[in-house]
């Protein structure tokens, strides 16, 4: 029943992974973007967020989703880096994560970045399916557009199929080794016990129905409680980046991750120095389906729920710190609040 969406956060979903192994990709297929394109060297910098609407997701995974079944608004997928040097930043993304992708080069297999990725999951114990990314780089492969992984599989010869699954089975093996009981995500009986393994490419689209399909599965089933929130509630967030925006100033890149965060409301965000008590001027967000790093025609609204990614206008942010906290003051002593984020 849909009358429940209003009241159910967004699942948050870290896209995680070794560098070059399509996590970009991955998410330009869903939305639709090309932001991987426009990436120097193809490098991730920073952390990213981009909201997916049920509706998007149902249309993508076709057959395999009835929206009927969910009652969750969407999902708020955040990009990380996969580039070494930028292990903070992954760290970050994994720490708002209700649930995770980790993406697998079918053909590299766990690489550094790969383990290190899986630590922070074992870390913060997110649950997590493993997106088995470029099947269509096997040799002989004949590409299924945007098809579920079955009807694509059906489609390719015994030598594809089997030098696939050689792959598939050694990254099943390197979970193990990780400590994690995986196996082909249709195998899985219960996703708490076992990891999904979804072979997928994002250039292809082919499997990606099915990652969508295990993701809301693993939204609906097992986070639908946490889900449930106080929708007017003060906000709480984690500032992405500092960025001059033309006519703005000084803005911040968010992640609010729990209540509501109104235009006019006092903040408190987490500084070079000391924390910043100030007022927001503007709340600005992005389109849906539109990746926040990039975003040029961003809304002005009047307030946000979360999860969501938004562009908050205030004086003195530019001593803001990427990564910091945001709080809402709302109806608390603002001091108390100033000591919550000097905490943190
Ligand atoms: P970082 O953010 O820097 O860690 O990289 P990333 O994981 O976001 O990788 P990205 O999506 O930028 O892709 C890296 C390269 O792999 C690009 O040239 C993509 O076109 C290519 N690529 C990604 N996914 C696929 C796939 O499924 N098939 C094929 N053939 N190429 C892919
Ligand atoms: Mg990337």
């Amino acid at each position: 029943d849909h009358t429940n969406a209003d009241t159910l956060r967004t699942p948050i979903v870290a896209v995680l992974g070794h560098v070059d192994h399509g996590k970009t990709s991955l998410l330009d297929k869903i939305r639709g973007s090309a932001v991987s394109e426009g990436e120097a060297g193809a490098i991730t910098q920073h952390i990213g967020a981009t909201d997916i609407p049920l509706d998007t997701i149902s249309g993508m995974a076709g057959e395999l989703i009835d929206p009927t079944d969910f009652d969750l608004p969407g999902l708020l997928f955040i990009d990380t880096p996969g580039h070494h040097s930028f292990s903070t930043l992954r760290a970050r993304g994994g720490a708002l994560a209700d649930i995770a992708v980790l993406v697998v080069d079918v053909n590299d297999g766990f690489q550094p970045q790969t383990e290190e990725a899986i630590d922070i999951l074992r870390r913060t114990g997110t649950p997590f399916v493993v997106a088995a990314n470029k099947v269509d780089t096997t040799p002989g492969w004949n590409p299924q557009e945007g098809q579920p992984i079955q009807k694509s599989l059906e489609a390719q010869s015994e030598r594809a199929e089997s030098m696939l699954n050689e792959n598939l089975y050694e990254i099943i093996g390197q979970l193990s080794d990780a400590g994690f009981s995986a196996d082909l995500y249709w195998r899985v009986q219960d996703f708490q016990k076992n990891i999904g393994v979804v072979p997928l490419s994002a250039i292809t689209g082919e499997g990606v129905p099915d990652l969508l399909t295990v993701l809301m599965g693993l939204s609906q089933r097992f986070m639908k409680e946490e889900m449930a929130i106080d929708v007017f509630g003060a906000g709480e967030g984690t500032v992405l980046e500092v960025k001059d925006e033309r006519g703005f100033g000084a803005t911040i890149d968010t992640v609010v991750y729990d209540g509501v965060v109104r235009n006019g409301d006092r903040i408190v965000v987490g500084g070079q120095e000391d924390p910043i008590v100030t007022e927001i001027r503007a709340l600005l967000q992005p389109r849906p389906l539109e990746e926040i790093r990039t975003e040029k025609q961003f809304e002005k609204v009047g307030e946000v729920g979360a999860a969501a990614g938004v562009k908050i206008a205030a004086p003195d942010l530019d001593r803001a710190m990427a990564g910091a906290p945001v709080r809402v003051v709302r109806d608390r002593p603002v001091e108390e609040v100033v000591e919550e984020v000097k905490a943190e």
